[in-house]
């Protein structure tokens, strides 16, 4: 099976084919990724190289796209830009790339008639109170808050318009919050652990009290392929792992997996429009095909993901100043 994937070089892109080269012999892949801030060609070295072809370009170029998906049986869309606080400063490039991106991958998959997975978040959903017994399900009216979000809930819209439309054999995920190796240390689990590892106090936004739901991103890979391999075309699955916890709670594991003390952390500005807290509930990824998560305690996963940190500072060193005076100048 020849699969392309976007974004192959980014966080969840590259655990992805990682996962899939390891546990799929018959799998070959394409990487499309633009190697923006957020793609490395490093975090695709460890790879089988003779399974895996890296092209470097963008999704929303037609002809390129066109080419790559007549070449392919299955297209696995991670390619986005991701982070909330980038389409604060700098909403443009999320709506070129989450939004012209993903209508360009859906016009070349209607004309070449391949299957497609689109990649996406719980955040299109909006935020729940702390005290909702309610989460988020299949059903819930999408809400989206930041430009981020919102450019992920257009991108999600444009996939059910394609499936509905044209009958274009597509599948959706919405996942919540992904921690791992490979993951960009401009992200809260990395860039916490990479400053207590650079001698730097973690950061904390606001009073702490946000909730996310956390999942060790092999088992957010290991439900795309449960849905890439049973779910029905034109499904759509959320995707998480029972895994809430508030940021201050997060910080204080990572203090204390690092042997520092509980209080050494500083609070800094809050982010505009902070999502308060968001909560997943995966019945039917679990019902209907069976799919269980394998890193239940994140206390475990948490620790193997400092590990990895601690052991692949060449990965993330060259990044840090550069991410660290970025943040300083939001105050952050
Ligand atoms: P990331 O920022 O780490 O990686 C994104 C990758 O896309 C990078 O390699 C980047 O170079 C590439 N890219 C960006 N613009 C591109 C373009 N125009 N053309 C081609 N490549 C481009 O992101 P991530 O955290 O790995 O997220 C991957 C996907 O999963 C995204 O669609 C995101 O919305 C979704 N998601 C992420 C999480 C999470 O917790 N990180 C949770 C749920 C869903
Ligand atoms: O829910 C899925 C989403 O999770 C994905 O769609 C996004 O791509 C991904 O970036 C992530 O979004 P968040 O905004 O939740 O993740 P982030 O890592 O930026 O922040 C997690 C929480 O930690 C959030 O409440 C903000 C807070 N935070 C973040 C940073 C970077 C801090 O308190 N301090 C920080 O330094």
């Amino acid at each position: 099976m020849k699969i392309l994937v976007t974004g192959g070089a980014g966080f969840i892109g590259s655990n992805f084919v990682h996962y899939t080269l390891r546990t799929r012999p018959e799998c070959r892949i394409t990487v499309l990724d633009a190697l923006t801030y957020a793609g490395s060609r490093a975090s695709l070295a460890a790879a089988d190289q003779t399974r895996l072809e890296l092209i470097e370009g963008r999704i929303e170029d037609a002809t390129l796209v066109d080419r790559l998906v007549a070449d392919c049986d299955l297209v696995v869309h991670f390619a986005a830009e991701s982070h909330n606080d980038n389409s604060i400063a700098n909403p443009a490039p999320f709506v070129t790339t989450n939004v012209v991106g993903t209508f360009t991958l859906l016009e070349a998959v209607r004309r070449h008639d391949r299957r497609f997975h689109h990649v996406s978040t719980d955040e299109v959903f909006g935020d729940l109170e702390l005290d909702d017994p309610e989460r988020f399900r299949e059903t819930t009216p999408y809400n989206p808050s930041s430009p981020y979000s919102a450019t992920k809930a257009s991108s999600d819209l444009l996939v059910k318009a394609w499936i509905r439309t044209f009958g274009v054999k597509a599948t959706i995920s919405n996942c919540s919050n992904n921690y791992g190796p490979y993951q960009h240390i401009e992200k809260f689990i990395p860039r916490q652990i990479t400053n207590v590892l650079s001698g730097i106090k973690p950061k904390l936004y606001g009073a702490g009290l946000n909730v996310r739901d956390w999942i060790h991103v092999d088992d957010h890979n290991a439900a795309v392929w449960a849905i890439i391999d049973r779910a029905k075309p034109g499904s759509y699955y959320m995707i998480g792992a029972d895994g809430e916890e508030n940021n201050k709670t997060v910080v204080a594991l990572v203090l204390e997996l690092l042997g520092k003390p509980a209080d050494w952390f500083d609070h800094v500005n809050d982010r505009p429009g902070h999502d308060l807290r968001y909560a997943i509930d995966a019945t039917k990824l679990r019902t209907e095909l069976g799919w269980e998560p394998r890193y239940t305690t994140f206390r475990d996963g948490l620790d193997a993901t400092i590990a990895w940190y601690r052991d692949n500072e060449a990965w993330w060193q060259p990044l840090k100043a550069e991410v660290e005076a970025r943040y300083a100048r939001q105050g952050q």
